[in-house]
């Protein structure tokens, strides 16, 4: 890793200290590799029990504390808060995220809601307290995971990708905020990625989620990690997803929408292999 933990913005005393939530696996855990690999202490957070991840990070050195809990919730939230306690955060890597498959009206409502607190509303209120704080002290880096998905109409997975929009867009929006404050925004934008996100969004009988050809969730983290240290503005993993995004721009969003069934609507797994050969394959967006 060409930056070090030690260029932290800010007055870091010590080791510095990372916040990494959605750490218990795929880009998150990656991203809480790296920043133990760099000399950062951790406090990790997700839903499932992290007991396996802070012993395999724990090994590097670094003091990892972990809280499990809802990040979907308030008092979730504040319970990450609680634990960070009065201790600075050097960084910010808000990555908690999940997905929702199957068309709108055929979800339940209350996974609906989920994703939405999860992606936007608890990201959101973690951020609002720890980034004041980072302010009051002139420094601190900030990472947001949203996605390539944020530039697409999601048919089948119409709430996430509407979720990663706003999230693209916020993260963008408070970096302009924060410019004079020595606070970085960056936000990383991957495509489909091979993590538990397809399972657990219940895509495995969508094409997107069949797909053999995702990222590796090591190489998406080290883009993301890499352009937190350097403090971008935004980075799209992977020259693929690079030039999805471009298409996206000048594509109307009826056409996007239209290929975003075929990618995301239920039993198109079934079509995999058959019809996603060459150029049509490259012609589909693919997000995640
Ligand atoms: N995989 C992709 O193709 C892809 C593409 C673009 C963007 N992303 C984004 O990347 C981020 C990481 O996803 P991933 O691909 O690494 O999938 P993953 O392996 O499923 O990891 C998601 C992480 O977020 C945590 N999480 C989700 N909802 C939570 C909640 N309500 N409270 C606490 N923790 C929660 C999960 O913990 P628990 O399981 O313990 O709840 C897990 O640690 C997400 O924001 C996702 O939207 C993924």
């Amino acid at each position: 890793m060409a930056t070090s933990a030690s260029t932290t913005p800010g007055k870091t005393v010590g080791r510095p200290y990372a916040v990494v939530t959605g750490a218990s696996s795929g880009i998150g855990f990656e991203l809480a590799r790296l920043c133990a690999n760099d000399g950062f202490d951790l406090m990790l957070s997700a839903d499932r029990p992290l007991d396996s991840a802070a012993q395999d990070l724990g090994s590097t050195g670094a003091r990892v504390d972990v809280v499990e809990t809802d990040l979907a919730t308030r008092e979730g939230v504040d319970a990450v808060i609680g634990e960070v306690g009065e201790r600075q955060v050097d960084a910010l890597i808000a990555n908690a995220g999940h997905g929702l498959g199957k068309g709108f009206l055929d979800q339940d409502f209350d996974d609906v809601e989920h994703v939405i607190d999860t992606n936007i509303t608890g990201t959101l209120y973690l951020i609002h307290e720890l980034a004041r704080r980072m302010r009051d002290r002139g420094g601190g880096r900030i990472l947001i995971t949203g996605s390539i998905a944020g530039f697409m109409p999601g048919s089948f997975q119409a709430v996430y990708n509407g979720t990663k929009a706003f999230i693209d867009s916020f993260a963008e929006a408070l970096r302009n905020e924060l410019k004079d404050t020595g606070i970085t925004v960056t936000c990383l934008m991957p495509g489909p990625t091979d993590t538990e996100f397809f399972e657990r969004a219940n895509l495995m009988d969508t094409k997107v989620g069949a797909d053999k050809h995702k990222m590796d969730p090591a190489e998406v983290a080290a883009i993301g990690y890499r352009a937190m240290m350097d403090g971008e503005a935004d980075v799209v993993a992977g020259i693929k997803n690079k030039l999805e995004v471009a298409m996206a721009k000048v594509t109307p969003a009826s056409l996007l929408a239209e290929q975003h069934r075929k990618l995301a609507e239920p039993g198109t797994a079934k079509a995999e292999g058959k019809k996603t050969t060459g150029s049509k394959a490259r012609r589909d967006g693919k997000d995640g």
